[in-house]
């Protein structure tokens, strides 16, 4: 797929499409490995919708999918922590396997939270499963089960990910030019 007209908003490709293919490949392979159906996939909106598409896609033991939409309070790109509830769960966790799908991994208290909460709840177990981390922005210890790659504590937009949600669309995952940002 060609994305020239966004060469001058771009400034580099940190993961190209092919090498995150590759890498959910492992990554579902491990998934099967460690679990025997009764999978509950829940995917965290809006930026995992390609993670989840693609994991899912990848992952032969029988699952279920469902989404949530969480939002930080507090203003800006830097979560605070206190994690508000958008759109909730279809599915009761009751007793259930679940595997949280995210995008990133910043400072993990979105991550922190949810795990807790999915517990809380009354989930058997819950496991992670994120395509990106950024291990020099960790602000908690969150124990990623599943993982594509760690990147520098850089923004980043792509493959769900976006800046004032444009740029989900693009395949692969890359870096703005500073312009961008109206800088
Ligand atoms: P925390 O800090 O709680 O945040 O781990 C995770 C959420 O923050 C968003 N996030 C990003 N979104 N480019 C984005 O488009 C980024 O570089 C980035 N870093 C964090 C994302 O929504 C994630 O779920
Ligand atoms: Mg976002």
């Amino acid at each position: 797929m060609d994305h020239t007209d966004m060469g001058d908003k771009l400034e580099k490709i940190l993961v190209t499409n092919e090498e995150i293919q590759a890498k959910l490949e492992d990554m579902a392979r491990q998934i099967d490995a460690d679990y025997d159906g009764d999978l509950l996939v829940v995917g965290v909106l809006k930026g995992a919708v390609m993670v989840m598409a693609d994991l899912v896609r990848k992952i032969h033991s029988p699952l279920n999918m469902d989404w949530m939409a969480v939002s930080s309070y507090g203003m800006g790109t830097k979560s605070s922590g206190v994690v508000r509830i958008l759109k909730d769960l279809d599915a009761d966790v009751t007793g259930r396997h679940v595997l949280i799908v995210e995008d990133i991994i910043d400072s993990g208290l979105t991550l922190a939270w949810l795990k807790k909460n999915l517990l809380d709840r009354g989930a058997q177990s819950v496991r992670i499963a994120a395509i990106l981390r950024k291990p020099e922005a960790a602000k908690v210890d969150v124990q990623v089960d599943y993982l594509g790659f760690d990147i520098p504590d850089e923004f980043v937009v792509g493959y769900g990910l976006d800046y004032a949600e444009q740029f989900r669309h693009l395949p692969f995952v890359g870096t703005l030019a500073p312009h961008v940002y109206g800088g």
